[in-house]
């Protein structure tokens, strides 16, 4: 039978030399790999106690829904900034190059609620530092962090000191 890593293709040199892009869109383009990949989300979750599930714009969105949806929990999105309509609270992180920002609608969690982040990939860990701190700004509690892939090489589990952390998939590299 395959494992959820069978179903990820790697790209060496992409998106430049010496780095190898796993490709989280070959997962999906097998129903096996997604109903795979989903399931082992809900297995890191199936023992707590939370209320929402947080992802991020946009392969968090792709993870996080079906979780979400299929443990009946609500669900609430991260985006780039200026997308979400309402009154937001917003993050900056740094990138490669440059920043980058993100925000989280004010009334999206309430103090005291309970929260699972779901992502496709935690690399240096950035993106779900700030998202962590968004969500704790609003007094909202991380229950947990979930990936479906992690590039241990970047050291993102060391930067998210004290969250529990579980990816599915676990690349020694970069
Ligand atoms: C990618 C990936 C994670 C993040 C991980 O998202 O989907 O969200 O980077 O990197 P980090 O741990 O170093 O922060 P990206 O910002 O490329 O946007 P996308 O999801 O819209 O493709
Ligand atoms: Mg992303």
């Amino acid at each position: 039978m395959k494992k959820l890593e069978d179903y990820v293709v790697s790209i060496p040199d992409f998106p430049e030399p010496g780095i190898i892009f796993r490709d989280v869109t070959s997962i999906l383009q097998d129903a096996d790999g997604l109903a795979m990949a989903i399931d082992s989300i809900r297995e890191m979750v199936k023992n707590l106690d939370y209320d929402v599930v947080v992802g991020p714009e946009s392969r968090g969105f792709i993870f996080g829904v079906p979780v979400a949806y299929a443990e009946h929990k609500s669900f609430v999105p991260i985006r780039k900034k200026g997308k979400l309509p309402r009154e937001t609270i917003t993050a900056k992180y740094d990138l490669e190059y440059g920043t980058a920002e993100i925000e989280i609608h004010k009334d999206g969690i309430k103090p005291g609620q309970k929260v699972v982040v779901v992502d496709d990939l935690i690399a240096t860990g950035g993106t779900t530092e700030a998202i962590a701190g968004l969500i704790e700004q609003l007094g909202g509690k991380v229950v947990k962090l979930c990936f479906v892939m992690e590039l241990a090489g970047l050291k993102g589990r060391e930067r998210l000191a004290g969250y529990d952390v579980e990816s599915a998939i676990i690349y020694e590299g970069k």
